[in-house]
């Protein structure tokens, strides 16, 4: 017999299974069980996890699953395979993007379901087109090399808070029309929501300080439970969306040429305009969705070249090949994607044999599908000229990224720059380097010129 499953579902016909399959599923079982992907600790075997599951239990009930009350994942199914992840994050009308509590109100457009969500996307697509974002171009460029310039200047230095963090955020800033004074209060609020029990020491430590100021009870040793995470983190929304709030009061009367002024001006299906509850939501996702996500790839991107030169100097012979840069970045994206995408599934439904409920939720780790040997040969490596690539990095469906061809630039021209100046450099053995988990990435990366 098979020990019990607690909680725990596969799709395997279990009277096939050989002695050593058995072994083996037991592992994937454990490894289910304990799954818990919010921690910057699970990224050291991350994708030996993923291998296992994706082998023995390609669509595992996990219990532990959680981590991100504010989210609504607490227990969850989790897809490991890259078809079935396609197949499912295609059917948004059985696996909805509203997942449950969020901070505030569900943001636009990311947790907005069809048909109303491709309302809002007809609104904004025309914003990130590729020959919007070309015209930012010379701006990525001159903006990189006075980053890099300044971090330079010592012979030691933190990658992410020096570059990766502030090249994407002061850009995205500018383009949502968020004052540049304010960058420091506009980390502080989204490491403090995205970031305060995942292993970021400085989300955690604003996260125990605001939870102090609410008169929370963090205990002696200052742990963050799932109802204070969900009480800072509900607060800090709220502060963020009185900002965004004041924010489009101000340029009502002084539209500039930013995404807060287009909003303004927008129209919902050529019928209305939109409501100021509705320009509030689109501006938290955009903060969300701008600040984090290429400051993680940038610095995943660099811990990996930081250990592997030859897989480093292998990028910068090619990188000034517009052509030959665009198919490495994108597998770059590959091999460091990000993002777990959660779903609720809105009825009792046979997916590849998972017997999901009504209201379930099930989350696919990008991660996970686009490591998948039954799509990607030899998954594990960076494989620069590899074609086809069809990665799920950005997403796939409905909701696939809007910032793709702005991520895609800022990677590249992060790159390029950085590795025209320095081309040789290591970590730096006398500092730590500091991941997270969740959608995962680096606070601190500290790197020494070799
Ligand atoms: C390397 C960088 C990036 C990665 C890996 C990434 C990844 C993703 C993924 C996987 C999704 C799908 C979400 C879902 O299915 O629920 C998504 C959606 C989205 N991304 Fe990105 N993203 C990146 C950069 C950006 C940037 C720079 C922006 C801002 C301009 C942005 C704005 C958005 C928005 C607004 C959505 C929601 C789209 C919708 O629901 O229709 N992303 N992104």
């Amino acid at each position: 017999m098979f020990p019990p499953m607690l909680g725990l579902a596969t799709h395997l016909d279990r009277t096939r299974i050989t002695m050593t399959d058995r072994e083996s599923f037991n592992r994937a079982v454990s490894v289910a069980r304990e799954y818990n992907p919010y921690s910057g600790q699970f990224l050291e075997h991350e994708f030996e996890v993923y291998d296992i599951m994706r082998e023995h239990l390609p669509i595992a009930r996990s219990e532990s699953a959680g981590g991100r009350s504010g989210l609504g994942v607490e227990g969850s199914w989790v897809l490991t395979r890259y078809d079935d992840s396609c197949e499912f994050l295609q059917n948004a009308a059985t696996f909805s993007n509203q997942v449950s509590s969020y901070p505030v109100r569900p943001w636009i457009p990311q947790a907005i379901d069809p048909p109303a969500h491709s309302a809002y996307r007809r609104i904004m697509n025309p914003w990130f087109t590729v020959d919007a974002m070309r015209l930012l171009e010379p701006h990525l460029e001159k903006f990189a090399e006075e980053l890099v310039d300044k971090m330079l200047e010592n012979d030691e230095f933190d990658f992410v808070a020096e570059f990766a963090d502030p090249f994407p955020t002061v850009i995205f800033c500018q383009l949502a029309g968020f004052p540049l004074e304010d960058y420091q209060q506009i980390m502080d609020w989204k490491n403090t929501l995205m970031h305060p029990s995942d292993g970021h020491s400085r989300g955690r430590e604003l996260a125990v300080a605001l939870a102090r100021e609410l008169g929370l009870d963090v205990g002696g040793d200052a742990s963050i439970t799932s109802e204070v995470e969900l009480a800072v983190r509900g607060e800090v929304g709220r502060r963020i969306y009185a900002y965004l709030g004041a924010l489009i009061d101000k340029r009502r009367g002084q539209p500039e040429d930013d995404m807060i002024s287009r909003l303004l001006e927008a129209s919902y299906e050529g019928e209305r305009p939109l409501t100021q509850e509705e320009m509030e939501d689109t501006l938290f996702l955009f903060y969300m969705a701008g600040l984090d996500t290429v400051a993680s790839a940038l610095g995943l991107i660099v811990q990996t070249f930081a250990s592997d030169p030859v897989k480093r100097h292998e990028f910068i012979a090619l990188m000034d090949d517009p052509e030959k840069a665009s198919v490495a970045v994108e597998e770059l994206v590959r091999y460091h994607a990000i993002v777990l995408l959660p779903r609720r599934v809105t009825d009792d439904v046979s997916f590849h044999g998972a017997e999901f409920r009504d209201g379930d939720t099930a989350l696919c780790p990008t991660m996970a599908a686009n490591r998948d040997a039954a799509e990607f040969e030899n998954p594990h490596e960076l494989v620069y000229d590899r074609a086809p690539n069809r990665h799920i990095g950005f997403g796939l469906g409905p909701h696939r990224c809007i910032g793709i061809h702005l991520a895609r630039r800022e990677l590249r021209i992060g790159l390029q720059v950085f590795h025209r100046k320095l081309p040789d450099y290591e970590l730096n053995p006398n500092a730590k380097i500091e991941a997270f988990g969740g959608m995962k990435g680096l606070a601190a990366l500290p790197l020494k010129k070799s």
